[in-house]
């Protein structure tokens, strides 16, 4: 029998894998392929206090062992996502965290208030928007500002398990031990890492916003990289993502120090990504005679 529980702050996850906000969308889709209680937890798309509409299209291209997304954070706002979204996943026995962004801190205060009030298991803070007051340098960038942010945010949120998503744009040992000490729960990591191609032919970027985000297996080693930077730097857990697409992906993300894995690009190509690491996972500690999957996390021999 092999034990696949693991927890994150307040959290108790029946086992590591959850998806990676913003590629599953509020959970309904995923749950045309299979039952999401079977995951670790839900991470729902990017919600702000309004609407947003994103940026204009394209807002996706493929690229080499990955795809740019500028989808811009288009998401349903507050409002609809208590009306409606998250009602809906509570029918599914998972875990919710929700995925907040804002363009001033006391939008992000106001965010986590709301959510933690309304029972989400978590809230995830993706400090990768841009802080409009500070003239858009984003959150994860500005330590003074980032810490303040999250230092802001720990203090609205009571039951909730509080994780900061690090920018891979940045130092990640010194973000995630500034998110440390301010009060996370937890960090997460990485998000997508700007980037840009271009058609040759018509000489336009193949996104319409120029720069978008880099994610897939593409990104991966980078992500490994950070993963372990960022454990060694704290004691809170970590959670890994960037590229993982199958069961060993997950496990070197494990090795290298995360908790948990979260799951993106994958879900494009195969909506059933998610179970299928899942029993990767389960394989490899049967084929290694590991009981408990928490004894992977930062096994890696140096
Ligand atoms: C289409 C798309 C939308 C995303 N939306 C969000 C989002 O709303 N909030 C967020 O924190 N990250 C968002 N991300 C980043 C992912 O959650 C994840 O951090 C990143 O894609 C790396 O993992 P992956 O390679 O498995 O996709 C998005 C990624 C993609 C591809």
């Amino acid at each position: 029998m092999t034990d696949l529980r693991v927890g994150i702050g307040s959290l108790k996850l029946k086992n590591p894998v959850m998806t990676a906000s913003g590629t599953a969308g509020y959970g309904a889709e995923l749950a045309e392929f299979f039952d999401p209680s079977l995951l670790g937890a839900l991470v729902m798309k990017g919600i702000s206090l309004e609407p947003w509409q994103g940026n204009p299209p394209p807002r996706i291209t493929e690229t080499p062992c990955g795809m740019i997304n500028s989808i811009g954070l288009q998401n349903v706002g507050l409002e609809m996502f208590l009306r409606e979204k998250l009602p809906f996943a509570r029918q599914w026995d998972v875990p919710v965290i929700a995925n907040i962004l804002g363009t001033s801190a006391d939008e992000y205060v106001r965010l986590a208030a709301e959510l933690d009030g309304a029972g989400v298991e978590g809230i995830e803070l993706n400090v990768s928007c841009p802080n409009i007051k500070k003239g858009g340098i984003s959150f994860g960038r500005d330590m003074a500002v980032f810490a303040r942010l999250v230092g802001a945010v720990r203090k609205t949120v009571k039951s909730a398990a509080l994780i900061v998503k690090l920018t891979p744009d940045a130092p990640v040992a010194e973000f995630a031990r500034a998110a440390e000490e301010s009060g996370a729960d937890a960090v997460s990591l990485i998000n997508s890492i700007p980037a840009m191609a271009i058609d040759v032919n018509t000489r336009r970027p193949l996104v319409k916003n120029v720069i978008g985000g880099l994610s897939g297996p593409a990104v991966k080693p980078i992500a490994v990289r950070m993963v372990y930077q960022a454990s060694r730097a704290v004691r809170v857990p970590v959670i890994g993502m960037g590229g993982i697409t199958e069961g060993r992906d997950a496990v070197e993300f494990m090795l290298a120090g995360a908790h948990a894995v979260a799951v993106g690009t994958a879900i494009f190509s195969d909506p059933m990504a998610p179970l299928k690491i899942l029993d990767g996972i389960r394989a490899y500690m049967e084929n290694h005679g590991i009981k408990r999957v928490s004894a992977i996390t930062g096994s890696v021999r140096t």
